[in-house]
């Protein structure tokens, strides 16, 4: 509930009083560009109509009052009115100390180690395509966890995009719309051989990368190729508490990723192990040592540390503390959030056969159908 407005820093900015006393100021260009009214942003769409370079530079408050819990303003020089929600206000205030430790996670995530088996979140795909409370509480894991796993689907030839469609659409690579893993006679990829994998993110040399990968599995009577995955972030905090310096330099230096496939694929990207955002928050991990090419951007001085950083991360993610493994049955699948979460599988060979059908999609789509589940459960969209 907002109580008070106070014009501050000669109608730079204004001081407003929210119940039990918490203060927070807004600059009056920020009110100005976030303004409500049908002339600034539109009633239809909610996009911005104006931009910039329609206000004027000189603005200041000239008046500011609350009114049954609305922050009322006048602005000079354009003489105009405009009225904010309370609640709205406190909703979007940024009038707090910035985030000063590295490596700092979203609220909406969590990271977990082995333990997360016994809670791994899983739905039934029937019911992830008829129920909305199942579809909206499977995704809202994806976005905490970076993983989820599937059961009861068909054994079909091409299932998986009927599982994309329930959030987005498929991402098509020169792998195709979706592409098949199991044991090739001459492979373009060793993910089609019966080797083992370590833990990785696929395609760290495309940029950006697919954000999200289903594994569906058609077949899987083959001893071994059980999947394994491990949350990177986790894996990232476990190296910044033991050698903060390596974490750094694995955050602050670019690796380098290529995929020189069949004649006409030559993929390179120049990005880091463990991304951060400008603020710190940790937002991606790119772990491949398939595809890890030379790298050329640390310099002398640093790179021995960063070996070190980069065989302990590895290590990290080989824990058998950090990681769960299942295998997955004919019908089931499992998602991962491909910026975070690192997926691996044991070698397999000789009796029986192993065929899974991938494909990637992106976040970015995933979280859209997820914030419009929970607006409506919310009753927002009402
Ligand atoms: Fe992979």
């Amino acid at each position: 509930m907002l109580e008070t407005a106070e014009v501050i820093d000669d109608g730079q900015a204004v001081l407003l009083t929210f119940q039990q006393g918490e203060r927070r100021r807004f600059h009056t260009i920020w009110l100005r560009d976030n303004a409500q009214d049908a002339a600034t942003r539109s009633p239809d769409n909610g996009q911005r109509l104006i931009s910039l370079a329609d206000i004027p530079a000189a603005l200041r408050l000239t008046e500011a009052r609350v009114e049954a819990g609305r922050l009322m303003v006048a602005m000079a020089p354009e003489g105009r009115d405009f009225a904010y929600d309370g609640a709205w206000l406190w909703q979007h205030a940024y009038d707090r100390e910035p985030p000063t430790r590295r490596g700092w996670l979203d609220a909406h995530r969590e990271t977990w180690d082995a333990s997360l088996a016994e809670r791994l979140p899983t739905a039934d795909i029937t019911a992830l395509g008829n129920d909305t409370t199942t579809k909206r509480r499977w995704l809202a894991d994806i976005r905490r966890y970076g993983i989820g796993k599937l059961t009861g689907g068909p054994v079909e030839d091409g299932a998986l995009l009927e599982v994309v469609a329930q959030f987005g659409f498929p991402r098509e690579t020169n792998y195709g719309r979706y592409f098949e893993v199991r044991s090739e006679i001459a492979p373009t990829n060793l993910a089609f051989t019966g080797l083992g994998l370590p833990a990785h993110t696929d395609n760290p040399y495309r940029d950006p990368v697919p954000t999200l990968q289903l594994l569906y599995c058609l077949e899987n009577s083959a001893a071994g190729g059980d999947n394994r995955v491990v949350d990177g972030f986790r894996a990232a905090q476990r190296l910044r508490e033991e050698n903060p310096h390596g974490f750094e330099l694995l955050a602050g230096y670019c690796a380098r990723f290529e995929y020189r496939g069949l004649g006409d694929v030559c993929l390179q990207a120049r990005r880091p192990m463990i991304e951060l955002a400008p603020d710190g928050e940790l937002i991606g991990i790119r772990f491949n040592n398939r595809s890890a090419a030379p790298f050329t951007d640390i310099p002398y001085a640093d790179m021995a540390a960063y070996y070190a950083a980069y065989r302990r991360l590895g290590e990290l993610l080989e824990s058998p503390e950090m990681g769960v493994t299942f295998k997955l049955a004919p019908g089931e699948a499992f998602l991962v959030d491909n910026t975070r979460v690192l997926h691996a599988r044991t070698g397999y060979s000789g009796e029986g056969s192993r065929w899974l059908q991938g494909c990637y999609a992106d976040r970015d789509s995933l979280l859209s159908t997820l914030a419009c589940l929970e607006a409506d459960a919310r009753g927002d969209n009402a």
